[in-house]
C-alpha cells in the first residue's frame, strides 16, 4: 500500500501533532511512503524567509527524531518537487468555489477577512495534489484533516468521471486515540501550532519540567471522578486519550486504573518525558550537522520527483495538454 502525508513547516511540532500524526507515519514504515514537509502550506500565513527557511530544516529534523527512517520512508520537501504547484492549478479548475468555502478549517481561520492570503482559501486544492501525485491509497492524519481528505476524494473521483481513470481515490489513516488532541487551558479547542495558547500546549521540545507543570495546570472539572465523556468531562477525557495514544491503549481502559486526578496527572506527565526525551536528545544530534540533514532531503525528493511526474504527465494529458 502506498501511503503519504505531509506536515507544514510553521511552528514548533506539538504533541498533537505527533499523536495524530508523526506516530502513525512511524508505525506505517513497512509500507511504501512518502512524507512531506509542506513548505508551500507554510506560505498560506505569515512568516519571515528565514523563519520558514529555519522551520523547514528544523521540521525535516524532527521527522527523523521521531523515528521517520530514510532509508525507508522517502521523506521530500514539497517545494523541491515542481509538480505539486503545477498539479495544483488543474484541480483548482476541477474544484468549484462553492466546495471551498465550506471547508470549516478556513471559517474557523476567519478566512473571509480582509487581508488573508488567497493561497489559505485554495489551500485544499494543494493538499490533494500533494496527494493525487504519488498515487496514494492511504494518508494518516488527525481528525482535522479529515474533511480536506474528503475533498480530495471527490477531486480524484470527478477527474476520473470527466477525463478517464487518471488517479487513485485515497482513503484517511485516523487513529483511534489522540487523533484530536485538546488545548490543554480550553479543552473544547483543538491543540494548535497557530494559537497563542502557551501553557495549553505541549511542544514535543518542552523539557520535563514544563510538560510536568502543563499537565499538572491542565482544566478539568471538580467531580473528581476519572471517566471518559468527551461531551460532558472534557479536559479530563483529552488527557486519557493522550494517555491511551502513549501507551497504544483506550482511554476507558486508562481510566479504570486511576481514582483521582492528581494520580492520573503525575503518571500522564512521566509518560510523556519518557516518550519525548528520546526524540529531543536525537533531533539535537541531527541538528549538529545541518549539511548532512539538506543531503538526506535532497536524496528523498529526487524520489518523490520521480514518482510524481510520470502521474502529472497522466493528468495532464487526459485534460488536454498538448504533449
Ligand atoms: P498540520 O501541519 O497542521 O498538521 C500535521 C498533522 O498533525 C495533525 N494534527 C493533529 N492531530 C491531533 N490533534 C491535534 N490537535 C492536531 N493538530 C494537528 C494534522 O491532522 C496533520 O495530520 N494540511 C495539512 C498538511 C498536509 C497534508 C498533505 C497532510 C499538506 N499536504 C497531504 C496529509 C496529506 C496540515 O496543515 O497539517
Amino acid at each position: 500500500m502506498r501511503v503519504l502525508s505531509g506536515i507544514k513547516p510553521s511552528g514548533s511540532i506539538h504533541l498533537g501533532n505527533y499523536l495524530g500524526a508523526l506516530r502513525i507515519w512511524v508505525t506505517e514504515q513497512h509500507r511504501d511512503t512518502f512524507y512531506g514537509v509542506v513548505d508551500l502550506h507554510a506560505l498560506t500565513l505569515p512568516i519571515e524567509p528565514e523563519e520558514l527557511r529555519t522551520q523547514t530544516l528544523s521540521t525535516a529534523a524532527t521527522l527523523l527524531a521521531a523515528g521517520i527512517d530514510p532509508q525507508r520512508a522517502t521523506l521530500f520537501v514539497q517545494s523541491w518537487i515542481p509538480y505539486h504547484a503545477q498539479l495544483t492549478w488543474l484541480l483548482e479548475c476541477v474544484v468549484s468555489f462553492g466546495e471551498l468555502k465550506r471547508m470549516t478549517q478556513f471559517k474557523e481561520k476567519g478566512g473571509e477577512q480582509a487581508g488573508h492570503r488567497a493561497g489559505l482559501f485554495t489551500y485544499p486544492v494543494l493538499m490533494a495534489s500533494d496527494i493525487l501525485l504519488y498515487d496514494t491509497e492511504g494518508v494518516p492524519v488527525g481528525e482535522d484533516q479529515r474533511q480536506h481528505l474528503e475533498l480530495t476524494r471527490v477531486i480524484a473521483e470527478r477527474f476520473n468521471t470527466r477525463y478517464g481513470p487518471t488517479f487513485v481515490v485515497p482513503e484517511a489513516i485516523v487513529p483511534t486515540a489522540g487523533a484530536r488532541v485538546m488545548d490543554l487551558q480550553d479543552p473544547t479547542k483543538k491543540m494548535s501550532k497557530s494559537e497563542l495558547s502557551v501553557q495549553g500546549t505541549i511542544s514535543l521540545f518542552d523539557s520535563p519540567s514544563e510538560i510536568e507543570k502543563k499537565i499538572k495546570r491542565a482544566v478539568t472539572d471538580t467531580d473528581n471522578d476519572v471517566r471518559y465523556d468527551r461531551k460532558n468531562k472534557a479536559g479530563i477525557s483529552n488527557l486519557l486519550d493522550i494517555f491511551a495514544a502513549v501507551e497504544a491503549t483506550t482511554p476507558q481502559l486508562i481510566a479504570e486504573r486511576y481514582s483521582r486526578y492528581g494520580d492520573l496527572k503525575s503518571d500522564l506527565a512521566a509518560a510523556l518525558v519518557s516518550t519525548l526525551a528520546p526524540i529531543q536528545q536525537r533531533y539535537d544530534e541531527l541538528m549538529a550537522d545541518p549539511g548532512e540533514l539538506h543531503q538526506q532531503m535532497m536524496i528523498g525528493s529526487q524520489r518523490a520527483n520521480e514518482v510524481a511526474a510520470p502521474v502529472f504527465e497522466r493528468a495532464s494529458r487526459a485534460i488536454g495538454l498538448l504533449h
